[in-house]
Parts: C-alpha cells; structure tokens; sequence
C-alpha cells in the first residue's frame, strides 16, 4: 500500500461498518448522564486534557460531544464563553445543572446532532470533541468541526480505536484489531490538509476501578455492546488471574489537536 495515495476516509468508512461497532442512541447517552456526571469531571483523563490544552488568545470554546461538560465546564473559568452541543437532552440537562453548581453563567447548551445542519452553531476559538467521534463518517466530522473553529481543534479518539484494552480483547477471544486505529485518523487528517500534533492521555483502568467481577463484567458488556455466553467464562478468567495488576495494554486515547490559522 501507498500511504501517500491511500484512501484514509473511505477505509475509516468500511471498516467501522463492517465492524459492526454499536450504534449509541441518545435514550442509551441519556441513562449515562448520571453516572457520568457524578465520576467523570476528577479522572486522569480529564486532568490530562486540560493540560494539554493551549487557551492562548481564545475566549470561546464549544465542546461537541460535552456529555455532562466534562471539558467544557472545566475550562470556563479560563474563557469568555463555553458553548457544550449534543444529540442527549438529559447530557445537556446535567451540563446546566453542573454549570449552575459551578456559578457559572458563562455556558450554554445546544441541542444538537453531528449529523444535523450546523448554521446556527457559533464559530468558537477552540473546539474540542472528547471521547465523542464514534462517527460511522469521521471525515466528514472532521470537517465539521474545522468549519466552526477560529483557532484551533483538539479531537480523542480512542488510540486503537476500541473502548476496551488489546489484553481483554484478546482473553475473551476477540479479534486484535477491527476497528481503525489512530494511524487511520493520522492519514485522514493528512488526506484533509490538517497537520495535527499526537499526543496520548490514559483511559480509565476498568480493571482497577470494578469492586468486583460482576461489575467488571457489565462495564465490558456495556463497552462491546454485548458480551456471548462463552466470553463471559473468558473474562471472569482474565479478571481472576490480572486482578490486583495492572492491565498489560490498557486502553489510551489519541489526541489530535491542529491550528487553523485563524
Ligand atoms: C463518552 S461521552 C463523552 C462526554 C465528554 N465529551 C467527555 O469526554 O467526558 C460521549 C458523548 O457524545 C454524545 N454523542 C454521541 N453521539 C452523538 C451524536 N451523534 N451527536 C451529538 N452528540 C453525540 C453523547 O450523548 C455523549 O454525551
């Protein structure tokens, strides 16, 4: 294969719709709000985005994506104005709430679909789309938000483009790799023009942070969208033998972030 000629989007394309990855509806991202709101703003991830992110010269940023405004409400206080756009309405709803608990009258919220028409989304200095590019087209995504960015993009995806780590893929049987890794985002943001900067931040350590088997196991169901009667025995032999260790090849997330030269 030529990298230089290879088709980057359409490959991201057809591998995500023959991996049949699950389709998250905004019912399933409304019965997370909660969960989410209440253990995701103090994680590693999120700290380490922060981090990572350059606010200089920018007053506004709008979060696609913003779940309960994880990223967004953590980086107001440094802003003018924080706008958090997603299809749940029940994300948005907790988004007010933590925004309010916060005294924060600087954030609003847009109901709204990555794939709905955005002329009425505001162009921001910064936008950010945090663990929310489970797109079936990512270019197109891409292009979305580079539309509505003054400044600059940061986009996660996850590094080898699964939710659950290599180590527990492979105890249960899985295939290694079905989905498109981040080279494959790499090669599409080439293909657009873009030339972002890699970084890495950790994903959550689901090994570590279930009390116990049973809770390990609905948090990997939940992330495969399903786990078989035979992986289940599989996973409760991973989860005896690594517990108490770390994961071998715990998930990370890629993170992509480009000026546009606004
Ligand atoms: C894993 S959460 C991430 C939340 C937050 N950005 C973070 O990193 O903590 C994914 C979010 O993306 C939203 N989302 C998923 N598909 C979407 C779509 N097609 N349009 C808009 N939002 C979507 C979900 O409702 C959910 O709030």
């Amino acid at each position: 294969m030529d990298p230089s000629t290879f088709d980057f989007a359409g490959y991201y394309r057809e591998r995500v719709r023959t991996a049949g990855r699950p389709e998250r509806s905004p019912d399933y991202w409304d019965g997370r709000a909660a969960t989410m709101s209440e253990r995701g703003f103090d994680t590693p991830y999120v700290r380490t985005f922060l981090a990572r992110m350059d606010l200089s010269g920018c007053s506004t940023l709008l979060d696609v994506g913003c779940g309960p405004g994880t990223i967004a409400l953590s980086a107001a206080p440094r802003l003018a104005h924080v706008y958090g756009l997603d299809h749940s309405p029940i994300m948005l709803s907790a988004f007010v709430e933590n925004a309010r608990a916060r005294g924060l009258t600087t954030a609003t919220p847009i109901l709204h679909s990555w794939d709905d028409d955005w002329t009425d989304v505001p162009v921001c200095d910064v936008v950010v789309a945090s663990r929310s590019t489970a797109v079936p087209d990512l270019e197109a995504a891409v292009l979305k938000l580079h539309a509505v960015a003054r400044r600059r993009v940061y986009l996660t995806y996850p590094a080898d483009g699964h939710l659950v780590g290599d180590d527990v893929r492979r105890a249960i049987g899985r295939e290694a790799s079905a989905l498109p890794d981040n080279l494959c985002v790499v090669g599409l943001l080439h293909e657009l023009g873009l030339h972002p900067t890699l970084d890495y931040l950790p994903g959550e350590n689901r090994l570590a942070e279930a009390a116990d088997f049973e809770e390990f196991r609905a948090r990997i169901d939940r992330l495969l969208g399903g786990l078989t009667v035979e992986e289940v025995p599989r996973l409760a032999a991973y989860f005896d033998e690594r517990r108490g260790r770390p994961p071998a090849a715990p998930m990370k997330w890629a993170l992509f972030s480009w000026e546009t030269g606004g």
